[in-house]
């Protein structure tokens, strides 16, 4: 998949102040050198990101905690323990020397160790942290392929690493430790139950409307096509009202029956949430590339699985005005 070579040259190009794309298990990664000030600086610009939106620290081993993190409460030590290396990001009061640039100023810093063996490699290989964001461009869905990566950047980014497709398909699950309650900022396929077991206590969910974190705006994660969420029948409904307009619809369902309908781009969504997750941005994007006037999706069941693709759903909604009566 990625030779022992390639890594050496990104972690050359790493050190050099350069740009790596490389995969995670979550979804791939924009990364440069965390205490390089000027090579973080070219993360916001490839992406057009704001600067108060701060960034996730890749780490090879927990271990690497203490050089980031200060006054580290067992319970961070808990989740490490049970879900790393894996999809969950730690939000620790930071240490001192921790550039502001990757925190956007505050007192807290995103911690991640990442599962997927590529991404172990080069960060082992470069022994430090490597500062993150998922790899598409500002607000924009989150490449899980190195197609998808190639194609959002270009030549901005110096070297990207093809480790096949991102196995979870959606971003992990953030949780802030940094204060007295456990509090999730971003669900994720890790979810809070499986937290709150771990932890043995419970954990602050977000209020479905409030801002949950600098960098976790309403509308993100969408695609440029107009996009809804709604129950099957009422899907149908509208599905089968805008092809009678001529309009061209593409649709997003776990129902199997699949109605006869001009201009229907019909995609039938794996039922489970796991091969949904898996498979998500990158129907979206397939979805954006078709040219439809609208992308209609089935509303995913309410079970816990679903709730991190429910968030990124909205998400991807966000803006879209309601369609027209007709
Ligand atoms: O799965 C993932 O987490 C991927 C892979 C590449 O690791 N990364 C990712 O990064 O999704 P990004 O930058 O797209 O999203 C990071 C989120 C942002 O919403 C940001 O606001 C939040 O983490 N974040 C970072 N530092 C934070 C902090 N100190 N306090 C609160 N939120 C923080
Ligand atoms: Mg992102």
């Amino acid at each position: 998949m990625v030779s022992d070579r390639e890594i050496e040259q990104a972690v050359a190009v790493l050190r050099a102040g350069g740009l790596v794309a490389f995969p995670t298990e979550t979804v791939y990664g924009l990364g440069a050198d965390a205490s390089n000030p000027a090579a973080v600086k070219k993360v916001f610009a490839a992406k057009g990101r704001p600067h108060d939106h701060p960034l996730i620290v890749h780490l090879a081993e927990a271990a690497q905690l203490a050089a980031w993190a200060r006054d580290i409460p067992e319970l961070a030590h808990k989740l490490a323990r049970r879900f790393w290396p894996g999809a969950l990001t730690l939000i620790l009061k930071r240490a001192p020397g921790v550039i502001d640039l990757i925190t956007g100023g505050q007192d807290t810093i995103a911690l991640r160790v990442p599962s997927h063996p590529v991404a172990r490699a080069l960060l082992a290989r470069f022994g430090a942290g490597v500062a993150a964001p998922s790899a598409n461009r500002f607000g924009r869905v989150s490449a899980t392929t190195a197609a998808h990566v190639r194609r959002e950047f270009g030549a901005t980014v110096d070297c990207v690493l093809d480790g096949g497709a991102a196995d979870v398909g959606i971003e992990s699950t953030i949780i802030d430790i940094s204060g007295t309650q456990p509090r999730l900022l971003r669900p994720g396929w890790i979810t809070p139950r499986q937290l709150a077991e771990t932890l043995g206590m419970e954990i602050a969910l977000p209020a479905a409307d409030a801002p949950r974190a600098p960098g976790m705006l309403a509308r993100h994660y969408a695609p440029q096509t107009p996009l809804m969420v709604m129950e099957a029948d009422l899907l149908l409904e509208l599905a089968a009202s805008l092809a009678r307009q001529g309009k061209r619809v593409a649709v997003l369902a776990r129902a199997a029956q699949q109605p006869l309908l001009p201009g229907l781009n019909w995609i039938g969504a794996p039922p489970e949430a796991a091969g949904y997750a898996h498979e998500l941005y990158a129907t979206l994007r397939r979805l954006d590339e078709a040219g439809c006037d609208a992308i209609l999706v089935e509303a995913p069941p309410e079970a816990p699985e679903w709730f991190a693709i429910r968030d990124r759903l909205t998400r991807a909604a966000a803006g879209t005005p309601p369609p027209e009566a007709t």
